[in-house]
This record gives C-alpha cells, sequence and structure tokens, in this order.
C-alpha cells in the first residue's frame, strides 16, 4: 500500500516535468477567475449553495470565529503559502476563510477521494482559495491533487492522514517548510514511524492529540457521524440489533456509545488488553472478532489497522449482515477478497453495494469500505470541528512565530486551554475558578488529616 501511495506519487511527478497537459487537463484552468488563480472543483455554479452551508457552520463555529476577529487586522499569516489535505466539507471551509482571513495564501486538497462536498469546494475556489478537490476522485486524481498544491511550494502544511507529510519526505524533499500539523491519529502513527526512523525535515505539531481534539472530535464527532452513515445508507433500526465495534480507542468508545443510546446490544473486540478491560466495564460485551462474527448484525471497524475484518471473517457472518468502516482509510476490511471472492454484486442505494458470498448469505458494503462518515454522510458536526479546527488554526500560528527543530509536538497547553475557554464562552457557558487559598492547598504537601 505505501509502495503504491509513493509510486502514484513519483508518477504524477514525473507526468508534470514532462508538462503535457492534454486539452481536458487544460480545461480547469479556463474555470479560474483570476489569471493567478487557479481551482480544480466538479461545478464552480454550485458555489451559491456552498456559501449557505458554510453560513450554517459558521454559526456552530464560534471558538474558530473568535480566532478569525482576534487575528483579522493584524493578519499574521500574511506572505505566507499553506497547503491542506482535509476533508473539503463545510466545517473545513471555515477553517480555509479564516486562515486566509489570517492573512495566508492557501491551496486546499482533499484527504480522502469521497470526502469533498461539491458545492463547498466551489464557493472556496470562488473566494480565491485555491481548491483541488470533487467527490469520487480516482485514485490518480486523488494523487494528482496532492501534487497540485505542493507545487505551490508551500511554507506549512496541515494534513489529515498523512499524505502530504509522507509526500513531503520521500518525494519532494526540496520544499523548505516552516512546519506542519496532523490531524488525525492514522496519520500521527505514521510521523511517529517517521520520528522512530529519525527521519522527520521540519516539525509537525499533533492536533489529534490535543484534550480538546480527541476528547470531542474522536468520539462524540465520530461517534454521531459514523451512525449518521450508516443510517444514510441503510435506514436500519439500530434498536434491537447487535452491532460489533472493532477497536476500543476514542473512535470506538463514542461508536459503541451511540450503539448503546439507540438501543443496540454492543460487543467490542480488541487487541490491548486495557481497552479490552474498559469497553466490559464500560458494560460491552468483549471476544475475539472470530467469535463474534455469526453474532453481528453490524459491523464497523475503528482500528487504524489493516484487515481487522479479513474474509475468513466475513464467511462467517450472518445472511443480512452490513459492514461498515470508520478508520481513516479503506484498509480495515477486506474488500478485494470480499468481490474476488462473491459470485455476485448488486448497489441497492447510493454507498449500500450487496455481494453474495459463495456459502449464499448476502453482504452488505457501505460506501466501498471507505470511512463512512464522511463518505455517506457528512462528517463530524460542526461543534466538535470548532474544537478541532481552532487547534488547526492557532497550531499553524505557533509554528509562524517560534522556530522549532525537526521533531512531532503536542499542542501547547495554553492552546489546548484556550480552545477549550472560547469554546465555552462562544456556547454561554461560564465555569469557576480556583481561589487562592485551593491554589496553596493543592501545591502544598503541610496539610494532611
Ligand atoms: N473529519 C471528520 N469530520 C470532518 C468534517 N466535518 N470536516 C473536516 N474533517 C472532518
Amino acid at each position: 500500500m505505501e509502495k503504491e501511495r509513493k509510486n502514484a506519487m513519483e508518477m504524477g511527478k514525473e507526468k508534470k516535468t514532462k508538462n503535457k497537459e492534454s486539452p481536458k487537463e487544460k480545461s480547469w484552468r479556463t474555470l479560474s477567475v483570476s489569471k493567478r488563480q487557479t481551482y480544480k472543483v466538479k461545478d464552480i455554479r454550485l458555489a451559491h449553495s456552498g456559501a449557505n452551508q458554510l453560513a450554517w457552520a459558521e454559526a456552530h463555529m464560534p471558538a474558530l470565529i473568535a480566532i478569525r476577529d482576534e487575528y483579522k487586522r493584524s493578519k499574521p499569516l500574511e506572505g505566507l503559502r499553506i497547503a491542506a489535505a482535509l476533508h473539503v466539507t463545510k466545517e473545513t471551509g471555515v477553517l480555509a476563510r479564516t486562515l486566509k482571513t489570517m492573512g495566508a495564501e492557501l491551496y486546499l486538497t482533499a484527504s480522502n477521494p469521497m470526502s469533498t462536498q461539491d458545492d463547498v469546494a466551489a464557493i472556496l475556489a470562488s473566494e480565491g482559495i485555491h481548491v483541488f478537490a470533487w467527490k469520487g476522485e480516482t485514485d490518480k486524481e486523488y494523487y494528482d491533487n496532492l501534487k497540485r498544491v505542493l507545487e505551490s511550494k508551500p511554507n506549512l502544511i496541515i494534513d489529515d492522514g498523512g499524505d502530504l507529510h509522507i509526500a513531503l519526505h520521500e518525494v519532494y524533499k526540496n520544499i523548505k517548510l516552516i512546519g506542519g500539523t496532523e490531524e488525525t491519529t492514522t496519520g500521527v502513527n505514521r510521523l511517529k514511524a517517521l520520528q522512530k526512523a529519525g527521519l522527520m525535515r521540519y516539525p509537525i505539531i499533533s492536533v489529534n492529540d490535543a484534550n480538546t481534539k480527541y476528547l470531542f472530535d474522536n468520539r462524540y464527532g465520530t461517534g454521531q457521524s459514523t451512525i449518521d452513515g450508516i443510517l444514510r445508507s441503510t435506514n436500519v433500526l439500530i434498536a434491537g440489533k447487535c452491532a460489533v465495534v472493532v477497536g476500543y480507542g476514542w473512535v470506538g468508545r463514542g461508536i459503541a456509545m451511540r450503539f448503546h443510546g439507540l438501543g443496540a446490544r454492543v460487543i467490542v473486540t480488541e487487541i490491548n488488553p486495557f481497552r479490552a478491560l474498559e469497553a466490559l466495564m464500560d458494560g460491552f460485551d468483549v471476544m475475539p472478532i472470530s467469535k463474534a462474527a455469526p453474532m453481528g448484525d453490524i459491523f464497523v471497524t475503528a482500528t487504524g489497522n489493516k484487515n481487522v475484518i479479513p474474509i475468513s471473517v466475513i464467511n462467517k457472518m450472518k445472511d443480512g449482515a452490513i459492514l461498515a468502516n470508520s478508520g481513516h482509510f479503506d484498509v480495515e476490511i477486506d474488500v478485494n477478497s470480499l468481490k474476488n471472492t462473491s459470485s455476485s454484486v448488486k448497489t441497492i442505494r447510493q454507498y449500500l453495494d450487496e455481494y453474495t458470498l459463495k456459502n449464499k448469505h448476502k453482504i452488505y458494503l457501505l460506501a466501498e469500505g471507505r470511512l463512512v462518515n464522511l463518505g455517506a454522510a457528512e462528517g463530524h458536526p460542526s461543534e466538535v470541528m470548532d474544537l478541532s479546527f481552532s487547534n488547526q488554526a492557532l497550531s499553524i500560528l505557533y509554528l509562524v512565530n517560534n522556530k522549532l527543530p525537526p521533531n512531532l509536538y503536542n499542542v501547547l497547553g495554553e492552546i489546548d486551554e484556550k480552545v477549550a475557554r472560547l469554546k465555552l464562552s462562544g456556547i454561554g457557558i461560564s465555569i469557576d475558578s480556583v481561589s487562592e487559598e485551593q491554589e496553596r492547598y493543592m501545591s502544598g504537601w503541610k496539610m494532611g488529616t
């Protein structure tokens, strides 16, 4: 998989040096609203719908709007180019507008071929953001678009999943960067491996590890939006079903919690003994996936690892079982073997494909095994992305204001706390503060029984 990704980037690069654009390739340039500006979106006429989407999202993202207001006059990102690979949703639109208001020139592409909201891409393009993204990109188009944003020679990177960062370490090694950020667990795992190998060439802040990110986005955001994707693609009743959640990290915890809330019986499968114990004490059944296979009605993967539902497990599932993936990459369910060993495949409705196994059981795969919350629904609601993207904006600013050596960093504690406080005040909640006496008590050792 990694090799395929690298090859795709190399292929894209080679093509560019030959510089032979077909008339079709040229056509997107004619969409430019000014000579300098370029973009490639599905249909620029969708901009009016995108404008409404962004207005709706902005009304639910008070923390990010407060940051936009704080820096709109000083424009601390003036003169800097940012390349971003993010799911191009209305929430990303609010971040893009914020970074632009802070002075940056933004090159934006999708972090998944299925997750772009075309009307959002259109409004951003019409506002002067260089967007190269549309829903349903082929793998080649996806990599070509990554290449396009990198060829802007960015000063800063915002990534979701690590594809930009890895390309900058393997292919685009000459681009000098101030630094970058990473949004998600899968991307951070890839960067940790890079760091361990001593290969990091610029500082990267793991936004994923901020309290105001993983506790809310990974848990409540993915929890709700995964159910949303399952409902939009199937409209099945969750109550009374047996839901199998594969992986009990923050995402798995959120999904299990929401399944339970809707009346499902929940089974959790894990490889980590602490998480397995936690799932048990949270009230869920815990067992190996092979044992859960014939019991589940709906299976959701949330591990970040590959082949956690192999074909041997699929073959044990009951007739009618539904399979969905909520991990960043489409590697968690063995979709290739499912395709190759099924006697027939039929699309029932959008994002719902029926595979008939040799044993005649019908298995229903959602969103082709790609992340179901963004493939079949709209991703996390604006309220949680407000937190994640406030961390993104402030971490980018931190990188610009502080020269850091190449390494993987956590979000600064003060930034994390500022985001939490901005959010609370944005939704009209005030909290208590510690008194001097309490402060002394908490920081001393003398006072006992
Ligand atoms: N990741 C998950 N949900 C998202 C959203 N709504 N926008 C951008 N990235 C996301």
